[in-house]
């Protein structure tokens, strides 16, 4: 079957069975081209708690289906890859979150949503890479355990007054980037300016002109008069960047920015998703209560 006969037949099956399709910016192009909402992690979760479809289908990773799952309870979630996973939620364990809790009393737990839902039942709040600093600075608390990525911690750790203890994790999409590799796409584009994700290095990030979530790199690309961006963020991004500006360039930073999770899902797997209605995330009550109290508070806070 063609893309565009598999394109067609999931969108009247979406429509047959009340779903709606929530893709992350990373997902494969032909997917983004045919999902309900395209957003970022902060916009999937708003979209996620307050649709009113029956069924939600995530094309993108497990924590974000899980996120989905806690935040509706009443609604159907499929991932259509059980195994599209995110190496950055596996950082941190419950039981290692409850060690470092315990060592730093008085701390205020700000977790990730790349994590996975038993973390963030052992959080206070959540967090994405949009809300980051807004979160960490609306607690009462004078210091803060940022859990799992150190390098989105380490970067929020300069727009607060808060003590941050940053956790060792990292994205290894992001992490993967050097600075000498973002430096050869300065010098290789003289006048192009650089953005970059959080989940990168503190050395990369220094040397960008923006720093931000996917969603808050397209306002930056739609809003700025450059004519030619260098994108430290995965490749997948490039899609809408292009879409949303044809008049203007952009360069990945590296052509190593590829998140094989965020690939793995394909139409064909959305297609055979919504014909057998698998795979279906569910999280346990005693986990999702938690976990929803922190996701819960983080879209308040984000308000
Ligand atoms: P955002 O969607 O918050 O930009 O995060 C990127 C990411 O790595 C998602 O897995
Ligand atoms: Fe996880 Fe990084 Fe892939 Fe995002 S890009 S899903 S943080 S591994």
């Amino acid at each position: 079957m063609g893309i565009i006969e598999t394109q067609e037949k999931i969108r009247k099956l979406l429509a047959d069975r009340n779903a709606i399709l929530l893709a992350h910016y990373y997902q494969r192009n032909e997917i983004q081209d045919i999902a309900d909402i395209l957003g970022d992690s902060l916009a999937l979760s708003i979209e996620a708690s307050e649709t009113m479809a029956d069924v939600i289908v995530f094309a993108g990773v497990q924590f974000m289906a899980e996120s989905a799952a806690i935040l509706s309870p009443d609604k159907t979630v499929i991932l259509p890859r059980s195994d599209a996973g995110c190496p950055l939620a596996d950082k941190i364990t419950a039981e290692e979150l409850r060690k470092a809790r315990a060592e730093n009393p008085g701390a205020k737990v700000v977790t990730y949503v790349n994590s996975s839902a038993e973390t963030k039942a052992h959080s206070d709040i959540c967090c994405t890479s949009a809300n980051a600093v807004r979160i960490v600075n609306s607690l009462d608390a004078d210091t803060v355990l940022m859990v799992p990525d150190g390098n989105l911690a380490r970067y929020t750790s300069q727009f607060t007054e808060k003590k941050i203890i940053p956790w060792k994790g990292f994205c290894y999409v992001h992490d993967n980037l050097s600075p000498g590799e973002a430096q050869r796409a300065k010098d290789q584009n003289p006048g192009a300016l650089f953005a970059a994700h959080p989940e990168c290095r503190a050395e990369v990030l220094a040397m960008a002109d923006f720093v931000g979530s996917t969603g808050a790199i397209l306002k930056f690309a739609r809003e700025s008069d450059a004519e030619k961006i260098i994108v430290g963020t995965e490749k997948g991004i490039m899609h809408q960047l292009k879409k949303q500006n044809p008049d203007k360039t952009f360069i990945p930073a590296s052509d190593n920015l590829i998140c094989v999770d965020m690939k793995r899902i394909t139409l064909d797997d959305i297609l055979s998703s919504l014909l057998e209605m698998k795979h279906v995330v569910t999280v346990p009550e005693e986990i999702r209560i938690p976990a929803n109290l922190a996701l819960s508070r983080m879209l308040e806070a984000s308000k």
